[in-house]
């Protein structure tokens, strides 16, 4: 590998079995102080993470999350959320309103945050540590606002499991790079591309029914595009200052 960025970029696997050791707050505070590093939309920095390791709330969050048994099991729990809060308080000390109003508005604060808790993903794993993102926090996310006192405009993006491995998974394939790399323009015609990854995934066993059939990634894709989910998102969001019209 050309560089160890690199090394530890193509390293990743999400992680989720952990070591009961507990991960020390400076590190903690070194990755979430990378993760402010990053590029942010017009300065603004509209994000926040709220940082568990209380096993009591990490046990609620494992529930309210779907039940996902590395939430109990690893030390720290991240809960990476779009922030436009400082925001509300910065126009108020101004003598202004904010505008929340617009999908743009939510959509540049979700922005921030993905490409936040990303970097603090290489961070984390630049420092041994594993990492698992967790999208469930939005399964419900009234309650997780509740459980962690969010304010009007603070929205849960997605949860981050941390804490030193208790595994060594194989990395999962990804897509041929032609099918994301287009040059020039967009080249719609990926459908071989599809059946040669979903081949790569089939062989790699990632998807098996409790049959012991072994799938490939298309059909799994597949059903998970073609299902309706977390309906409800559009209404807690609009509780919570994002109406997004
Ligand atoms: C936004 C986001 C949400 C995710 N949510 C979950 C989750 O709730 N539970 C989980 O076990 N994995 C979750 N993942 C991890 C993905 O399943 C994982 O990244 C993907 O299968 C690729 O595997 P890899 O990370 O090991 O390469 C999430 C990943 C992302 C980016």
């Amino acid at each position: 590998m050309i560089h160890p960025v690199l090394e530890v970029i193509h390293a990743h696997r999400s992680i989720r079995r952990y070591k009961p050791d507990p991960v020390p707050w400076e590190m903690v505070e070194t990755i979430v102080a990378a993760a402010q590093r990053s590029s942010t939309s017009s300065y603004l920095q509209t994000w926040s993470v709220v940082a568990v390791t209380d096993p009591e709330k990490r046990d609620r969050l494992a529930e309210l999350c779907g039940q996902q048994e590395h939430i109990r099991q690893a030390p720290v729990f991240l809960a990476w959320c779009a922030d436009r809060y400082r925001l509300d308080l910065a126009c108020r000390m101004h003598g202004l309103e904010q505008n929340t109003e617009y999908v743009e508005d939510f959509l540049v604060a979700a922005v921030d945050t993905a490409i936040a808790m990303q970097t603090a993903a290489i961070a984390a794993e630049a420092l041994g540590l594993g990492m698992c993102f967790i999208g469930g926090i939005r399964n419900r996310p009234e309650d997780v606002i509740a459980l962690l006192d969010l304010p009007p405009r603070v929205f849960p993006i997605s949860g981050m499991t941390l804490g030193w491995p208790a595994e060594d998974p194989a990395l999962k394939p990804r897509l041929p790079l032609e099918a994301v790399l287009h040059r020039e323009t967009y080249h719609r015609h990926q459908e071989e591309h599809l059946r040669a990854f979903d081949e790569e995934v089939r062989r790699a066993g990632i998807y098996r029914r409790r049959t012991g059939e072994v799938l490939g990634w298309l059909e799994v894709a597949a059903r998970k595009a073609a299902r309706e989910g977390r309906s409800h998102l559009r209404q807690v969001l609009a509780q919570q200052g994002y109406p997004l019209r």
